[in-house]
């Protein structure tokens, strides 16, 4: 380990259990120096797995509904308390589509559950930074990193509304990445994932078909949580300062793949 974190204080969201990316990016974070927080949907911490992750990482656990934004000021203001500061570092890895949980077709879903999906899955990323930025709670230099598909730029016909969602999670980054750069310095990234076997990937139809397919296009082969969670680190480090307002492929190379010779084989006659 190389201490990249040491000193920095982050508020991780969305660690639900151990196959979770931001699961993985807790312990990275941790291996890394950094003291932080971790948060999560209040009926999300029914499981309780997030307790056994805040053991290993000596952090507190502090629920929180990314949509409601009494919830997120008192999940800033608690996180600079517990961590004695301004925060360094913010992961945002939030996603949930009732659409895609109801098996909805895009073509015939439901108007609430699209709100739903939109509040959850990407105004929760401006609900985040303007808490932040209006309690003044982030460092100069600090880093917040969303987690994104590429449905936001290509169609996968059942990433459903999801696409959509992405697809504002992504514009808001870039958006607010520009006002939060100006004002404080921040940087407001994201990163766009493979295919990854958790809870919220495996929900969507056909994940399977669309993990292997991904697995066969990528060059390096389909990026995994834990190297997802490396990514990560280094985007909160003082490495990538000034690095703000992208979308970052973490992919194997799936992004830039027209097709690879093994596809192709599977289409020779
Ligand atoms: P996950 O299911 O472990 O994580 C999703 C998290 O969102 C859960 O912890 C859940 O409790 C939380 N959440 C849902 N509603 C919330 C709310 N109202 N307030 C606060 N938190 C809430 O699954 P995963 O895959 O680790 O997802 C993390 C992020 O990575 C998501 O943004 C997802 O779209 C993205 N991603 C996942 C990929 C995959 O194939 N698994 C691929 C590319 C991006």
């Amino acid at each position: 380990m190389h201490n990249l974190l040491k000193g920095k204080r982050g508020i991780i969201f969305g660690a639900l259990d151990p196959n979770s990316i931001a699961w993985k990016v807790a312990q990275r974070c941790h291996q890394e120096g950094a003291a932080f927080t971790l948060t999560n949907a209040p009926v999300a911490m029914r499981l309780g797995a997030i307790n056994d992750l805040a053991k290993e990482c000596n952090a507190q656990v502090i629920p929180a509904d990314a949509t409601l934004m009494p919830d997120l000021e008192n999940l800033f203001s608690k996180s600079m308390e517990v961590l004695g500061g301004k925060i360094d570092f913010v992961l945002h890895s939030i996603g949930m589509s009732p659409n895609v949980r109801k098996n909805k077709p895009y073509t015939d879903i439901d108007y609430d559950f699209y709100h739903k999906t939109l509040d959850i899955s990407a105004m929760s990323l401006h609900k985040t930074l303007q808490t932040a930025m209006k309690l003044d709670a982030m460092n100069e230099w600090g880093s917040v990193v969303a987690l994104t598909y590429i449905a936001a730029q290509r169609v996968f016909p059942d990433y459903n509304d999801m696409a959509d969602a992405k697809s504002v999670l992504e514009s808001i980054t870039r958006s607010f990445g520009y006002h939060y750069g100006k004002a404080k310095k921040v940087r407001v990234n994201t990163i766009s994932q493979s295919p990854t076997k958790t809870t919220a990937g495996s929900g969507v139809k056909g994940f399977d078909g669309f993990f292997n397919y991904a697995e066969m296009m990528s060059p390096l082969g389909n990026a995994s949580a834990e190297a997802c969670a490396n990514y990560c680190v280094s985007l909160f480090s003082d490495l990538t300062k000034m690095v703000t307002m992208q979308n970052l492929f973490h992919d194997g190379g799936f992004s830039f793949t027209g097709v690879s010779r093994e596809v192709m084989e599977k289409f020779s006659s």
